[in-house]
């Protein structure tokens, strides 16, 4: 008889281990307080589980340990970087492959080279560095999500899509000529690690080619997004995960990733595209602020690393495991009553903090109050994504609620196991009881500019 098993388990044996930080109760409300109840002023080895963010904390494989170990650090055309390059290229379909060490280098450059006091660049959403350099270069970055992104409670497949009415009616009304770029960012990591669906894609792009604007992805989380097209878009059921991804960027005229999410990378990206003059523009860039054409700010063991991921991440048993496993943490903590963004996203779960603190005034940070009980219940570190991050200032010294109050829980790849998981899902069943313990906070000290990595907290007397 053939037997068929429903569980999914870790596709991997582990083979490096890393202690956790274990401390007291009475050690974290220490912490907490002279951190001034901001975990970004907390030391890592203080955490239990880190949930902070998905980026750079990969767990590595064998074969890019193996790979790091023979890679070449020559300075110019380093055996690493033809690797690097050639991956590159067979993945994504483009001519033009520039290595960068980080994502945000990528938009730098990008910007660089197409951007522009009044201009556009238009998005499903632009991630938060993306968003700060295209403003950085003079432009205007406006988002066009579709509707049901902001409602947290359908389980509608695609919300990371982009609304493409809402766009066009945009072209018409500015002028395409100044729209520098469209940006799709897939998953969605701004709006809940939603996905977008091969049809919006299509879409985007015969807008894009019907105005002549350049369509470009952000592409750090590319193969978590095309798994979710082959799980909920019929036609692709069937489709190996290569040839939706290649399809993904055929749409396109380039790309740009941060390595540090689904290749696995601790650090790195890249900026890919068809066109060669831009290409030569931005490698003009590159080597004035981040190296050679052929490293980019890089080690040769960075883009040997990143070669290796970028081809292991498109494994089917692994992207299963990944997807179910985010799942896995979203339904552990919908059963216990805690209110998460549905359906749960590729990277991380999101929870709706307003929902779950509602007798915290709005003013008085419902989601790093949440954040923070995190912390001392159970040592788990996550990130606020609300009025820390994204409110705004009056000028009077206050911040506005902005649209969202959530709290995102971002799984590191391949990191921890499910035994780590289930112990976040009874953290979170402990807090469901207590919630209405929960404190709300005061701000001591803000600035204006990036507030949530700095900003100094007090709880509520
Ligand atoms: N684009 C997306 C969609 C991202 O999620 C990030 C980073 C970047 C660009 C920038 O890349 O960090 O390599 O410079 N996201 C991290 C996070 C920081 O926690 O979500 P980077």
């Amino acid at each position: 008889m053939k037997y068929k098993w429903r569980n999914i388990i870790e596709p991997f044996k582990i083979k490096t281990v890393e202690p956790l930080g274990f401390t007291t109760y009475e050690e974290r409300e220490k912490i907490l307080k002279e951190a001034f109840y901001n975990l970004f002023n907390i030391r890592a080895e203080h955490v239990l589980i880190d949930l902070l963010t998905d980026s750079g904390t990969s767990a590595m494989s064998v074969a890019q340990w193996s790979a790091i170990m023979s890679a070449d650090e020559s300075y110019a055309g380093a055996r690493s970087y033809y690797h690097f390059e050639s991956t590159i290229k067979e993945i994504t379909g483009y001519e033009e492959i520039i290595p960068v060490h980080q994502g945000r280098a990528a938009e730098r450059i990008l910007f660089s080279v197409i951007g522009g006091k009044g201009k556009y660049s238009v998005s499903n959403s632009h991630f938060d560095t993306t968003r700060a350099n295209a403003e950085a270069s003079g432009m205007v970055a406006v988002d066009f999500p579709v509707k049901e992104a902001m409602d947290f409670e359908t389980e509608a497949p695609f919300k990371g899509n982009m609304d493409t009415y809402e766009f066009e009616k945009f072209i018409k009304e500015r002028g395409a000529e100044n729209i520098s770029i469209c940006i799709i960012t897939a998953t969605n990591n701004t709006l809940g690690g939603q996905p977008v669906s091969m049809k919006n894609l299509k879409e985007v792009s015969r807008l894009c080619k019907t105005y002549k604007i350049p369509l470009f992805i952000d592409c750090a989380r590319f193969a978590e997004n095309a798994y979710f097209i082959r799980l909920r878009e019929e036609e692709y059921s069937k489709k190996p995960v290569k040839e939706i991804v290649k399809q993904m960027f055929s749409l396109a005229d380039g790309a740009m990733m941060s390595a540090k999410k689904d290749a696995f990378a601790n650090i790195g990206g890249f900026l890919a595209m068809k066109n060669d003059g831009w290409a030569q523009t931005a490698r003009q860039n590159l080597i004035l602020t981040e190296g050679f054409r052929t490293y980019g700010g890089l080690a040769g063991r960075d883009l040997d690393a990143i070669a290796v991921g970028l081809k292991e991440v498109m494994d089917e048993r692994y992207l299963e495991y990944r997807i179910k496993s985010t799942e896995y943490l979203g339904r552990g903590l919908k059963n216990a009553r805690i209110p998460i963004v549905n359906p749960p996203g590729g990277h991380g779960i999101y929870v709706n903090a307003r929902k779950f603190l509602p007798h915290i005034n709005e003013n008085n940070f419902p989601a790093q109050s949440l954040v923070c009980e995190l912390y001392l219940a159970g040592g788990i570190r996550a990130v606020e994504i609300g009025m820390l991050m994204f409110g705004k200032w009056d000028g009077k010294g206050n911040i506005l609620p902005g649209e969202m109050e959530l709290v995102r829980l971002a799984i590191p790849r391949r990191v921890y196991t499910q035994s780590h998981v289930d112990y976040v899902i009874e953290v979170f069943s402990e807090i469901e009881k207590n919630r209405g313990n929960i404190k709300g906070l005061e701000v001591i000290e803000a600035p204006p500019v990036l507030t949530h990595f700095t900003a100094k907290l007090k709880p509520l007397d």
